[in-house]
């Protein structure tokens, strides 16, 4: 089993916000969950990587649970994670930024320097730049190339199109499709904006309020009254 979501529970004190969810990725998928503001996307995340405890349920990792294990751990396995809002550390260079990524997979063999500078040039002219100067695009490719520098196996990416311009949005996802087909990189992504979901996967898994739903095949995603049915807009 690559990686399994079983029966999973999570939320804030006495808050529950994560009900139940079961999700199955398979190695070399891009899976896709979809959903509006607030339905628990980004608590979702943190329970996978274990920026926050589950409450029950099991996270299954190549076989293994990880539900107790600490953030770092999961990472050194490597569970590498984009937050949204991009994460970067402002007071560091984009060098230092890039850095902290070797702390991810500690089974690598590469770190892919190079890769990334090729999927990111940019990054390259600004090595020396405090991350906190640069522009959000840039800022959301520094956090990528973070996580790949690890070389992880699975990918979390939570709302990479958010408040950026679409040149940049469709340049990341071009490199997210690349490192799919390419290098058969897993990985899981939240989103709420459909038209980058539909363009980056064949389905997509509908959570509202805590629950996945339904999942939706690509053509069913053209529909708007499907769309409108599972998001509950
Ligand atoms: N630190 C926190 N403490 C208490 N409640 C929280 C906390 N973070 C989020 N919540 C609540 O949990 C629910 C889900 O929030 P979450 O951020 O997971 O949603 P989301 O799907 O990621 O939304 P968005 O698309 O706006 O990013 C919301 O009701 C939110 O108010
Ligand atoms: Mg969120």
């Amino acid at each position: 089993m690559f990686f399994k979501l079983e029966n999973l529970y999570s939320g804030y004190g006495h808050v529950p916000v994560i009900c139940g969810i079961d999700l199955e990725v398979v190695r070399g998928e891009v899976a896709i969950i979809l959903g509006r503001n607030g339905v628990g996307k980004t608590t979702l995340m943190k329970t996978i990587i274990g920026l926050l405890p589950r409450t029950s349920g099991e996270i299954i990792f190549n076989d293994l649970p990880i539900s107790d294990l600490p953030v770092y751990s999961r990472a050194c396995l490597g569970l590498a994670y984009v937050p949204q809002g991009r994460g970067i550390f402002p007071d560091l260079t984009v060098e230092e930024n890039l850095r902290m990524g070797e702390g991810i997979n500690i089974a690598a063999k590469t770190r892919p320097y190079t890769e990334v500078f090729t999927y990111f040039p940019r990054l390259k002219e600004r090595l020396r730049q405090k991350g906190g100067t640069l522009s959000g695009g840039e800022q959301q490719m520094l956090a990528l190339g973070r996580a790949l520098i690890g070389d992880p196996r699975l990918l979390l990416l939570d709302e990479p199109s958010e408040g950026i311009q679409p040149n940049i949005v469709g340049e990341i996802g071009a490199v997210l499709a690349h490192l799919n087909e390419e290098k058969n990189l897993t990985i899981l992504l939240v989103e709420q904006n459909i038209e980058y979901a539909l363009s980056i996967s064949r389905s997509c898994h509908m959570m509202n309020k805590g629950k996945i739903v339904a999942r939706v095949a690509h053509d069913e995603l053209h529909n708007v009254e499907t769309i409108k049915k599972y998001l509950a807009i």
